[in-house]
């Protein structure tokens, strides 16, 4: 991605995983699925097909896993394995460029091994089909030697359990995403869920915390985990500097408040892309990437990591022609409400 990213305290509102937040997330990475918040239709139904392939001894069916960055799909790919009790093996779509990337890290799987393909829209569509009869039959095709010289050997691959990750399942191409077996599409998560998430992370990072605050940092999570998690972080440091140490509801919104994460969950980023439509597109519509470049920020981290909670806390509409801003983003930017006429477009 690259591009302008915005400096200063907002960049820790960011959904997805900064380098030194790495560390974090692994740290705090649920290892079981009694350990995973919330989640109760996804979890429901891992449990049974892990229990039904546990029982047959067989690989798990491959499993598409939809949904934001840091709601925690790698760590959902992660229990996969452990429950079933089988090898976990972790690559990511960019990383194939030719046809023999995938031979070698697929021929050489432990049988019924979890094969975990993070970003997986972003293979490359020539080599989407190699991975078809790997999945379906154990069997890759491939070339050997060139010019006349050249045969097609099919290589034997393992039985094993393709575990795909996405923020974009729009952009999987239908034959790629017929192959899964099982989809599982993961939703922003409620406060009560992010509190119970906090409380967990404090205590695996030994930081005294009052329930009032975890209620306050979950409530202004833009529901998702790993947002919580390093809000977490973040205003240990501050209990730590101009308190006692402890994170109670008081320290946690002054916290907040010097982080500029508004009562609403907001960072200065949701409140500049919500004021931009506002205030130089009239509300909208406006087109993507008229808006990236009005807030200097990327098309694909507005759409993947700004908007999933815009949307959801009701600030943004989707439509044909554009992003929209609705009449409660003007209310709690406290601008003036659009004329009746512009207002009809809902
Ligand atoms: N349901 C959950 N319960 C507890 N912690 C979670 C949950 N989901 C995510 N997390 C936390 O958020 C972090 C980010 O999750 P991750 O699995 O890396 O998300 P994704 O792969 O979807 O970006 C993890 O390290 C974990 O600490
Ligand atoms: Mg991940």
């Amino acid at each position: 991605m690259g591009g302008i990213r915005t400096p200063g305290a907002e960049r820790l509102q960011e959904a997805a995983p900064l380098p030194a937040d790495d560390e974090l997330d692994r740290s705090l990475r649920p290892k079981r699925l009694d350990d995973f918040v919330g989640q109760p239709v996804v979890k429901e139904q891992l449990q049974v097909f892990i229990e039904a392939a546990r029982a047959r001894g067989e690989p798990l069916d491959h499993v598409l896993l939809a949904g934001p960055p840091g709601l925690g799909k790698t760590s959902l790919a992660q229990i996969v394995a452990n429950e079933l009790g089988v090898d976990f093996k972790q690559t990511a779509g960019p990383a194939f460029q030719r046809k023999a990337d995938i031979a070698s890290p697929l021929t050489g799987l432990e049988p019924r091994s979890v094969f975990f393909v993070d970003e997986i829209h972003r293979l490359p569509r020539a080599l989407e089909e190699t991975f078809y009869p790997a999945m379906e039959d154990g069997k890759l095709p491939i070339t050997v030697g060139q010019g006349a010289g050249a045969r097609l050997v099919n290589l034997d691959i393992p039985p094993f359990t393709m575990i795909g990750a996405t923020t974009r399942s729009g952009l999987l191409t239908t034959p790629l995403r017929d192959r899964f077996g099982v989809t599982l599409r993961l939703e922003l998560y409620d406060p009560p869920e992010l509190a119970e998430i906090v409380m967990r992370s404090a205590g695996i990072l030994e930081v005294e915390i009052e329930p009032g605050g975890a209620t306050a940092i979950a409530s202004r999570s833009r529901g998702t985990p790993r947002v919580a998690n390093r809000l977490l972080k973040r205003i240990r440091d501050f209990a730590e500097v101009r308190g006692t140490g402890v994170i109670d509801a008081q320290v946690a919104d002054d916290a907040l408040g010097m982080l500029q994460v508004d009562k609403a969950g907001l960072d200065r980023l949701d409140r500049e892309i919500l004021k931009v439509i506002c205030e130089k597109f009239d509300g909208g519509p406006v087109g993507l990437s008229t808006l990236a470049v009005a807030v200097s920020e990327e098309a694909d981290t507005i759409e993947d990591v700004y908007e999933p909670y815009l949307l959801q806390q009701g600030l943004l509409k989707r439509t044909q022609r554009g992003r929209v801003a609705t009449p409660a983003a003007y209310e709690h930017l406290g601008l003036e409400p659009r004329s009746a006429e512009a207002t009809s477009l809902f």
